[in-house]
């Protein structure tokens, strides 16, 4: 069985759309047939908001548990309950129980390759791994980095420049540092929530630039639009069943297509 695709969602600010890009990506994968498993290591809970589910009590129902010391490949995998759902889109969800994770990890042996270790002596039942983590770039990120075999940048509007320049140099230098090999590869960038406006055009270009010139692919952007926020909150986060007509559900299919390309 071929060793799934891990892509870590990773960004250096809070709030740019990571969970709903991770949502919608696993969704459709999930559509076309990709087993997708959506691991959530933040504290937030906003997955489980956003999906209509209760969040995990205990560690052992949650993200926590692949970081157990005792863990032993059972991961707690949930599945949404919408009516369009199907079987082939599992979560696990993070929220408060990742707190004592945090507090757990940096006391323990070889700490930022913990997920990579449970993944590949557990591998999960999946071809593809979303990797949805906090925006402070601290251990729990380091553990997705260390685990992941792509890197998916969603970049916000707001961002200076000189902000996707450090997160670049961060991973970079730290899948150095780790000494990962092979080396996750970076799928490529998102501008996320843009309004059309040509100052966000502008700026959208300006984002590309910096990251095509770091050889970094730009998928084209996730447009704003306030419906994702009135999807969340009814716990239906996914556009395609909220609002299936929305010309916005269109924008997720160049990263689908990518991510499915690599499971062939
Ligand atoms: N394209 C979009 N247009 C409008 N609103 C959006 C869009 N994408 C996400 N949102 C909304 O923005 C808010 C933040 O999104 P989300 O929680 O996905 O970001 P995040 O990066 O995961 O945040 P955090 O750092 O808190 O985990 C949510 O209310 C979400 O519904
Ligand atoms: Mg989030």
């Amino acid at each position: 069985m071929k060793p799934p695709i891990v892509i870590w969602v990773a960004s250096n600010a809070g709030g740019v759309g990571k969970t709903t890009l991770s949502i919608h990506l696993g969704y459709r994968l999930a559509q076309r047939k990709v087993k997708t498993l959506l691991i959530d290591l933040d504290t937030n809970g906003s997955l489980a908001k956003f999906v209509g589910l209760e969040d995990p009590i205990g560690a052992e129902e949650s993200s926590a548990a692949i970081f157990s010391r005792k863990f032993e490949g059972h991961y707690p995998v949930v599945v949404p309950q919408w009516k369009q759902s199907n079987e082939k889109f599992g979560l696990c969800l993070g929220g408060d129980v990742m707190v004592s994770v945090g507090l757990d990890l940096p006391s323990r042996t070889g700490r930022e390759y913990v997920l990579q270790r449970a993944f590949r002596k557990f591998p999960p039942d999946a071809d593809v791994i979303l990797l949805d983590s906090p925006a402070s770039l601290d251990v729990l990120s380091y553990c997705a980095l260390a685990a992941s075999t792509h890197i998916l940048i969603p970049s916000p509007m707001s961002v200076k420049i000189s902000g996707v320049n450090s997160l670049l140099q961060m991973i970079r230098s730290e899948i150095e540092e780790l000494n990962l090999n092979p080396p996750p590869q970076i799928l490529g960038s998102v501008p996320m929530k843009v309004e059309k406006s040509a100052d966000q055009h502008s700026f959208v270009c300006e984002i590309n630039d910096v990251f095509s010139d770091q050889k970094v692919h730009c998928f084209p952007p996730i447009r704003h639009n306030r419906h994702f926020e009135n999807a969340a909150n009814r716990g239906i986060a996914p556009l395609y069943i909220y609002r299936p007509g929305e010309p916005a559900c269109k924008d997720f299919e160049p990263i689908v297509d990518a991510i499915e390309n690599l499971t062939k």
